[in-house]
C-alpha cells in the first residue's frame, strides 16, 4: 500500500511541474503524450484505490457535478476597492495626501498592471488549496471553489517546502482575448448571445453551476495580493511578496516594476498606455501600490480604500449621452436584444448611437428609461454596452421599461424559458426570424444552395415571392425575371441550385433547420442516432439526450421545437415537396458508399476550434472509424488543432496525413 501512496505521490509531484511549467512558465518541461500517459496512470490508479485520491491530486480539477448554488461566505479581511485617480494631477494629490499623514516617510512604489477580469480571493491552509471566493461586495462572497479548481494557473498545492499553516491569495481572474473571440464565436455557433466583454465573461464563468464548463473557458488568474493573518516576518514589502507568490507556484503578472519615485510611476504609466493594446488580455489602468508593508499598516484605510495605494486610470472609453429609444432587435435564433437608440456621441474614435442592453435581467439591474443620461463604454472592437445610469439626472415622469410581451416582427408571444436570460419569438414564420432562418437554410454548411444568399432572400421576401422555406421549392424562373438582378440565365441557375438541394443528405437539412444548439456537429451525431424525422421529432427529451455528445440542454431544444405547430407544418411541407428526411438510401437502391474514414485510424491531437475532442471521437466513430491516442506507422490521419504538440511532430516525421477540423467535417459530411 505504502509503494502505491508513493507511486500516487510522485505521479502528482510530476504533474504538478509539468502543469506549472506549461501554464505558469509558458516552459513546457514534458512532451503532452507523456504528460497524457502520466495522467492516465494516475487516473487508473486512483480508479482503483480511491481513498487515497487527495484533493491536490490534478485529477480533481473538474468537479463532476455542478453545484446546486454558491454558498456565501464572509471575508476574514474585507477586499478593499482602490480609490481612482484620472491623471497625474490627481496621482500627486494623492501623495501629497498619505505624506501629511507621513510626514518623514519615504516611499518606492510597486506598479503593476490593472487587470480588467474578476477579484477572488484564494484560501491555502497547509499549503493546500481548501477555499475559492468571489470578491462580492468586499466583506461577503460566493464560494466557488469547484470553478477555481478548474483554472490551471491556480496551484491545488503551494509549491513551497514548509507552507504557512493559512495564507490568503488575491488576484484577478480574467479571460485572455483570444479565449473570448473563441468564446463569443461558439455562443453565436449555438445561438446564444455574446457576452459584452471579457470582464463579463470572466465574471459569468466563475458564477457557472457546472464546473466542467468553467474548464473549457480556460480562466486565468494572476496573483497580486499576499496575507499571512500568522505573520510571514519574512515578507515585509509588495515587491517582495510578488517574489514570493511566484516561488509558490502563481502567475505574477510579468509587467509589474519598482519604482523609485512618483516620476518612475508615471513612465511605467506612459509606457503602458500604448503597450497595452498589445496584451492578450484588458487592462484599464496602472495600480500603484506603496511597497513596505510598515507604511502601509501606518497609512491604513478610509472607508472604503486602502490610503497606500490608488489605481491610475488610462481614459476611459466612455462617454456620457442621452436615451432617446429602447428598441428590441429579433435575430435569426428569434433571441430578442433589447437595444438603447442614443444620442450620437462620439467613443474611442467612432459616433456611436446604439448600444446593446443585453436582456431582460440587465435592463432591470440597469433601470434604464427613455430619457435617462447614461454612460457608454466600448472596448476594443466590441459593441458599445450601458455601463451606468446616471439616476441622479433622471427628467420627471418616466417609467420602468417593459420588454415587450409580444414580437414585435409578427406579434406572437415571446418566451422567456425559466432559468435563461434570453427572451426569444419561437414563431418560426416569423418575418425576422424567417429571413435569417432562410439565409441559414441556404448557407453553405446547410443546404448549400449557390446565388441565394443575404440580398437575394431580402429581394425574394420583399417582393412577396417566398414566405417560408418551402416556398423556395415551388418558386419559378419568370417571377424572379421581374427583380432587378436576375436575367434568364441567373434566373435559372437559382431555380436548378434550390431544386438539387433537395438531395442533400438529412443531417444537413437538421442543421438547415436551424434548431437551437444544433450546430453542424450535433446534427450530425443526431442523424445518425435518428436516421428518419419521425424517429427524431417522436423522441422523448431522454432519448435525445441519451446520443453521445448531446447534452440536456440540446435534448431539451430539439424536444420542444418539434413541439412547434409551425415546425411541424415546415417538416410536412418539406415531406410534401419530397426532400429525404432520412439517413436511409433514396430511389432503386443506388450503390452504398463506403464512407472515406471507415476502418480507417485517427489521431486527435491539440484543441479544434469548436469540437470536444469527444464530439469528434464520437463522429468518426460513427462512420466506422478509431481514434487512437498515439500515433504510429498504423495511423492513417492526424487531426491537429492548436497548440499541438508531440503528436504533430511524430505525424510529421512519418509523413501520415494531417486534417484540419475543417477538413475533418468535410470528409465526416461526405456519406
Ligand atoms: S489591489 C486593497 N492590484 O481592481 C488592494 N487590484 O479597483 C485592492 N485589480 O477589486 C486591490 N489589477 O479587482 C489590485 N494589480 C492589481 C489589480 C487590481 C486589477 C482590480 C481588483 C480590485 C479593483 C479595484
Amino acid at each position: 500500500m505504502t509503494a502505491i501512496a508513493d507511486r500516487l505521490h510522485q505521479l502528482r509531484l510530476q504533474l504538478q511541474k509539468a502543469s506549472y511549467a506549461y501554464y505558469v512558465l509558458d516552459n513546457p518541461i514534458m512532451e503532452d503524450a507523456v504528460y497524457d500517459q502520466l495522467y492516465r496512470q494516475l487516473q487508473d490508479l486512483e480508479a482503483v484505490y480511491p481513498d487515497l485520491i487527495t484533493p491536490d491530486s490534478p485529477t480533481q480539477r473538474v468537479g463532476e457535478k455542478p453545484a446546486q448554488e454558491f454558498p456565501s461566505v464572509q471575508h476574514q479581511i474585507p477586499l478593499y476597492s482602490l480609490e481612482n485617480a484620472f491623471n497625474l494631477d490627481e496621482l500627486r494629490q494623492w501623495q501629497a495626501r498619505w505624506q501629511r499623514l507621513a510626514p518623514d516617510a519615504t516611499a518606492h512604489y510597486v506598479c503593476e498592471l490593472k487587470i480588467d477580469g474578476s477579484a477572488i480571493a484564494l484560501t491555502y491552509e497547509q499549503g493546500l488549496l481548501i477555499r475559492g471566493v468571489t470578491r462580492g461586495d468586499g466583506q461577503t462572497g460566493e464560494d466557488i471553489t469547484p470553478n477555481i479548481r478548474t483554472i490551471r494557473s491556480i496551484p491545488l498545492r503551494l509549491a513551497l517546502d514548509n507552507p504557512p499553516p493559512r495564507l490568503e491569495i488575491r488576484g484577478e481572474v480574467f479571460l485572455p482575448l483570444t479565449e473570448f473571440s473563441r468564446l463569443n464565436r461558439e455562443r453565436e455557433i449555438n445561438g446564444d448571445p455574446p457576452f459584452a466583454n471579457p470582464r463579463n465573461a470572466a465574471a459569468g464563468t466563475l458564477r457557472q453551476l457546472d464546473a466542467r464548463i468553467v474548464s473549457q473557458r480556460r480562466l486565468q488568474f494572476f496573483a497580486y495580493t499576499l496575507h499571512c493573518p500568522d505573520g510571514e516576518p519574512s515578507i515585509t514589502h509588495q515587491w517582495q511578496a510578488l517574489a514570493y507568490l511566484s516561488q509558490s507556484g502563481f502567475l505574477v503578472n510579468p509587467h509589474t516594476e519598482l519604482c523609485p519615485d512618483l516620476q518612475r510611476v508615471a513612465d511605467y504609466y506612459a509606457d503602458w498606455q500604448g503597450a497595452r493594446q498589445r496584451l492578450e488580455y484588458l487592462t484599464d489602468g496602472v495600480v500603484v501600490k506603496i511597497n513596505a508593508y510598515s507604511l502601509q499598516a501606518s497609512l491604513g484605510f478610509t472607508q472604503k480604500f486602502p490610503r497606500w495605494a490608488i489605481a491610475l486610470k488610462y481614459p476611459a472609453e466612455e462617454a456620457p449621452t442621452v436615451v432617446r429609444a429602447i428598441e428590441v432587435n429579433v435575430g435569426r435564433t428569434g433571441a430578442v436584444t433589447p437595444l438603447a437608440i442614443m444620442e450620437p456621441v462620439q467613443l474611442a474614435g467612432t459616433t456611436v448611437q446604439r448600444a446593446t442592453l443585453h436582456n431582460q435581467d440587465r435592463i432591470r439591474d440597469l433601470d434604464i428609461r427613455v430619457g435617462d443620461t447614461v454612460i457608454i463604454r466600448k472596448a476594443g472592437e466590441i459593441i458599445p454596452e450601458v455601463v451606468r445610469v446616471m439616476t441622479e439626472l433622471r427628467p420627471s415622469g418616466t417609467t420602468p421599461f417593459q420588454m415587450p410581451q409580444h414580437c414585435p416582427a409578427c406579434g406572437s408571444p415571446l418566451v422567456r424559458p425559466v432559468a435563461e436570460a434570453v427572451t426569444r419569438c419561437i414563431n418560426s414564420s416569423c418575418p425576422a426570424i424567417l429571413q435569417g432562418s432562410i439565409i441559414h437554410w441556404a448557407s453553405r454548411n446547410a443546404l448549400d444552395i449557390q446565388g441565394l444568399g443575404e440580398k437575394v432572400v431580402m429581394a425574394l421576401l420583399e417582393n412577396q415571392l417566398i414566405a417560408s422555406i418551402a416556398d423556395l421549392y415551388t418558386l419559378q424562373v419568370d417571377p424572379l425575371l421581374s427583380l432587378d438582378r436576375f436575367a434568364q440565365k441567373s434566373a435559372e441557375k437559382l431555380i436548378n441550385a434550390i431544386q438539387a438541394s433537395q438531395q442533400q443528405p438529412w443531417a444537413r437539412v437538421l442543421f438547415g433547420l436551424g434548431i437551437r444548439h444544433v450546430g453542424q456537429v450535433n446534427a450530425k451525431l443526431l442523424a445518425q442516432q435518428f436516421p428518419t424525422v419521425e424517429q427524431l421529432s417522436q423522441a422523448k427529451v431522454s432519448a435525445l439526450a441519451g446520443v453521445y455528445g448531446i447534452g440536456a440542454e440540446i435534448a431539451q431544444s430539439v424536444y420542444d421545437w418539434f413541439r412547434n405547430p409551425a415546425n411541424q407544418h415546415l417538416i410536412s411541407e418539406l415531406q410534401r415537396l419530397g426532400f429525404n428526411l432520412s439517413q436511409a438510401e433514396s430511389g432503386e437502391s443506388p450503390p452504398r458508399h463506403v464512407h472515406p474514414l471507415a476502418g480507417k485510424t485517427l489521431v486527435l491531437t491539440g484543441t479544434l476550434p469548436n469540437l470536444k475532442r469527444q464530439q469528434a471521437q464520437a463522429l468518426i466513430e460513427q462512420v466506422g472509424g478509431k481514434v487512437t491516442g498515439s500515433v504510429s506507422k498504423k495511423t492513417d490521419y492526424v487531426v491537429a488543432g492548436e497548440a499541438a504538440g508531440s503528436k504533430l511532430e511524430k505525424a510529421e516525421k512519418l509523413k501520415i496525413p494531417l486534417l484540419s477540423e475543417a477538413e475533418l467535417l468535410a470528409m465526416l459530411g461526405e456519406y
